[in-house]
């Protein structure tokens, strides 16, 4: 078997859950279109679509609904963790141990049993946004907020990170974000919440690894460094000249490029006309003019090599004008994702072996122990 590095190409399991065309730009979520998700779907229903494999009845959705809303709310014990992190830390490393220490709340670890499967999707389906938005208000120096129960999922998670009710316009953009990031195939995070569901550890470890590989400059950290990148250019104008820079010194630009596209990730093309219908209405963003120039210019220059934006090149303009603050993109980007994670935890546990890939050995051939008094000084020796 060849050396294939990153497993580019290779499959590594069977799965029903998303389905990529890269090159023709297309994305499914269990055979539904993400264009007919993003524009008729909540954000629940497609996690429960992606981790059931069906769309909920009316009575199954409103069951779903109800259980998430019940249990949005964390342990004193896992606030007063939080409580203990320091200010300046990353919000993906708080999330990342707030998720693992759920485990230490629910460690029954019975994952034989549906009941405890569906009651670890609902926990952390329901509970990552509320750790997300306590540790917000908590490195502000401020309480966090309680959950509202009259706020339907994406209202109450922009309600408790900015203690308004947000304006039903960005509510509805926000939760079609979340759908639209919730689930990508084999992706980095997603092929590391496999192989630790394949040890048959908890679910809330499965997450705590997904959330650190999530975190990642080339994987979800991205949307963060896409607004730096933005505001460095600093002007429309001055795009082609960054790029021409940037491709000199061989750096890659943050938000293009994908492992699967050849084209433009179709989900960039509808989160930017998600933006135009916030900016519309809440007034534009500078730096969506110098973000649609950078397109623009990076079509003859990356193009012919089958770079165009991805997901994470306009997601941080939405969240920007939603009052997201930028550590907290990639955050968001897991609360989305969890679902995600979880249909694949699912999946695997449904048809389990626990992943163990070969290598091409390169180091030494055979040596034998010297004694320490035997060995020169110094390597060069
Ligand atoms: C996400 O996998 C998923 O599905 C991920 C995701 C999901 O929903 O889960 O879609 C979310 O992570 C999106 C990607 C976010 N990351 C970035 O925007 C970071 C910048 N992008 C790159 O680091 C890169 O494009 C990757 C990591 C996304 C993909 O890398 P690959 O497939 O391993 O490609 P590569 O690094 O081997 O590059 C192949 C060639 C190289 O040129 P050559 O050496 O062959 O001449 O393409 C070039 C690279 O230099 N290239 C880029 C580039 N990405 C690849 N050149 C400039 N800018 C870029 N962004």
């Amino acid at each position: 078997m060849p050396l294939r590095p990153g497993l580019e190409g290779v499959p590594v399991t069977q799965s029903s859950i998303c389905d990529i065309d890269g090159n023709q730009g297309s994305l499914k979520y269990r055979g539904y279109p993400i264009t007919e998700l993003a524009s008729n779907s909540s954000f629940l229903e497609t996690t429960f679509l992606l981790i059931w494999g069906e769309l909920p009845s009316k009575q199954e959705l409103s069951d779903f609904e109800r259980e998430v809303q019940m249990h949005r709310r964390l342990s004193f014990r896992v606030r007063d963790m939080l409580k203990c992190f320091p200010e300046s830390g990353h919000p993906m490393d708080a999330l990342q141990s707030s998720a693992a220490a759920l485990g230490l709340f629910y460690s029954r670890r019975a994952i034989d049993d549906p009941k405890y499967i569906y009651n670890a999707v609902i926990r952390l389906v329901a509970k990552i946004p509320t750790m997300v938005a306590a540790f917000q208000l908590i490195r502000k120096g401020q309480d966090p907020i309680q959950p509202r129960d009259d706020l339907p999922y994406s209202s109450n998670f922009l309600y408790m990170l900015t203690e308004q009710e947000p304006d039903p316009l960005s509510a509805k953009v926000f939760d079609r974000c979340l759908i639209l990031h919730a689930e990508h195939s084999l992706n980095a995070s997603t092929f590391s919440a496999r192989v630790t569901a394949s040890t048959l550890t908890d679910p809330y470890a499965v997450v705590a690894s997904a959330v650190g590989t999530l975190a990642g400059p080339l994987h979800g950290g991205a949307n963060e460094d896409v607004i730096a990148m933005l505001e460095e250019i600093g002007t429309p104008h001055k795009a082609g000249e960054y790029l021409d820079n940037a491709i000199k010194n061989k750096q890659k630009i943050m938000g293009f490029g994908h492992r699967e596209y050849r084209v433009k990730d179709p989900r960039a093309s509808i989160l930017q006309n998600f933006g135009e219908e916030l900016f519309a209405r809440f007034g534009k963003d500078e730096m969506y003019e110098v973000a649609k120039s950078l397109e623009e210019e990076a079509i003859d220059r990356l193009g012919p090599k089958g770079i165009y934006p991805n997901v994470d090149f306009y997601s941080g303009l939405i969240y920007r004008k939603l009052g997201i603050p930028r550590d907290l993109f990639t955050p968001v980007f897991a609360i989305s994702r969890v679902a995600g994670w979880l249909a694949h935890w699912r999946e695997q546990l449904g048809a389990n072996r626990i992943f163990r890939p070969s290598q091409i050995y390169t180091g030494m051939k055979t040596r034998t122990w010297t004694a320490l008094e035997e060995r020169p000084n110094n390597k060069d020796e």
